[in-house]
């Protein structure tokens, strides 16, 4: 690596660890592991995309820094977030004595992080985790603050723990091979960031989007410092989504609550971003009709999706009923009542509790 990496703290009591972000990072993983979590070996769970990819690189610089791999690779795909394929994992870390002290790390998009964090989060009561994303999605958000888990046939990421890494190491080269329509879904995803948290950081999306799209390397750079950033903050004021004032590391989920009923209803058939954005256009319906968002904000914010190449319309068929039905089981369920995240203005967030039949309604009806 040319340049020396740059770096976002995460400061939690005990927990606090770093992010770091720099092309050609993973040639550099063995030693910065090494200097985090001291061991002869690690595991390491990639899938079978990105193994084929990026496994030999990984493993060399482990071994360059004197730590043996084991490689374990999952099949790709939302899938492998599943207590079938969790039940392999461990009994791979099993069959290879994998101890205490030996770290997991995790070299792949979201999917992979979040089945391998689970695991590094259960074996022996928790081993040290390391994330190395490889995706955007998992670069700008989902290797980023301690949330791991696996899917339930009744909802996604039903079944899970707060569990953070030691460190997680952000190569942005790796993005040159993922495929256009992953990286793009992942937009929706620091679209959701500078709308809960930062509306200067919308409008340089909106100047950006040219080499947003074009992958300039530059912008993309810039583009995974600020999201990190902002969700380290969310994460060190409400670690583990409990704030009692205000809506607290829930915000989020803005977007995520009809984002992941689509993504069922969907049959994991869209990205997990491309459910994002169009969750995030019902939650801005509902932001206008509940807690008075001007219009015109959220035509900008429609806008900047669709310019970006998000979808903000659906074109799969969606039956009412059935999204009402899962809504049910989302995580923000508290009481019966169905909670939404909504934003007043932007830069803001306000708790939406159980929207009148005509405002659910009227949302879902702006995705068709
Ligand atoms: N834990 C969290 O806080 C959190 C936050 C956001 C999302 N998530 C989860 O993350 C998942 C979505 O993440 P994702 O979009 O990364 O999904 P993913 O892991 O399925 O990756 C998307 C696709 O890109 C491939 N891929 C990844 N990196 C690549 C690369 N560099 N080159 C070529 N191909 C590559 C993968 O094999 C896969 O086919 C969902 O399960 C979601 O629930 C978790
Ligand atoms: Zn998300």
């Amino acid at each position: 690596m040319s340049t020396s990496p740059v770096t976002v703290r995460i400061n939690l009591p005990q927990r606090a660890y770093d992010l770091l972000i720099g092309h050609g990072l993973l040639h550099d993983l063995g030693r910065q592991v090494a200097l985090r979590c001291p061991a002869m070996r690690a595991a390491i769970v990639t899938d079978s995309n990105v193994g084929p990819l990026y496994l030999d690189a990984a493993i060399q610089s482990l071994q360059a820094a004197g730590i043996a791999a084991a490689q374990i690779v999952v099949p790709a795909g939302e899938a492998s977030k599943s207590l079938n394929q969790l039940s392999q994992l461990l009994d791979v870390l099993a069959s290879h004595h994998h101890a205490r002290d030996e770290p997991i790390i995790a070299l792949g998009g979201g999917v992979v992080g979040d089945l391998a964090g689970f695991a590094a989060a259960i074996w022996l009561r928790g081993v040290p985790f390391v994330q190395c994303p490889t995706s955007l999605e998992a670069m700008i958000d989902a290797s980023v603050g301690g949330k791991t888990g696996i899917n339930h046939a009744a909802g996604k990421n039903l079944i899970g723990a707060f569990y953070q890494p030691r460190l997680v190491c952000i190569d942005p080269a790796c993005l040159s091979t993922l495929l256009p329509r992953d990286y793009t879904a992942a937009l929706a995803e620091s679209v959701k960031h500078a709308v809960i948290a930062d509306p200067a950081f919308l409008a340089w999306h909106e100047t950006h989007v040219h080499d947003l799209r074009a992958q300039q390397a530059e912008t993309v750079c810039a583009l995974i410092e600020r999201n990190c950033q902002i969700k380290a903050r969310y994460v060190e004021q409400d670690e583990r989504e409990e704030a009692e004032k205000g809506v607290g590391r829930a915000a989020l989920n803005f977007g995520h609550t009809i984002g992941h009923a689509i993504e069922a209803v969907s049959s994991y058939s869209l990205r997990h971003g491309e459910a994002v954005s169009l969750g995030m256009v019902a939650a801005l319906e509902l932001s206008v009709r509940g807690c008075g968002l001007s219009d015109v904000d959220r035509r900008r914010v429609e806008a900047l999706l669709a310019a970006l190449g998000l979808p903000v319309r659906c074109a799969i068929p969606l039956d009412a009923n059935e999204l009402r039905a899962r809504l049910g089981a989302d995580k923000k369920v508290r009481d019966r009542r169905v909670r939404f995240v909504v934003t007043p203005k932007l830069g803001e967030t306000d708790w939406l509790i159980d929207p009148n039949e005509e405002d659910l309604r009227a949302a879902i009806d702006r995705l068709r």
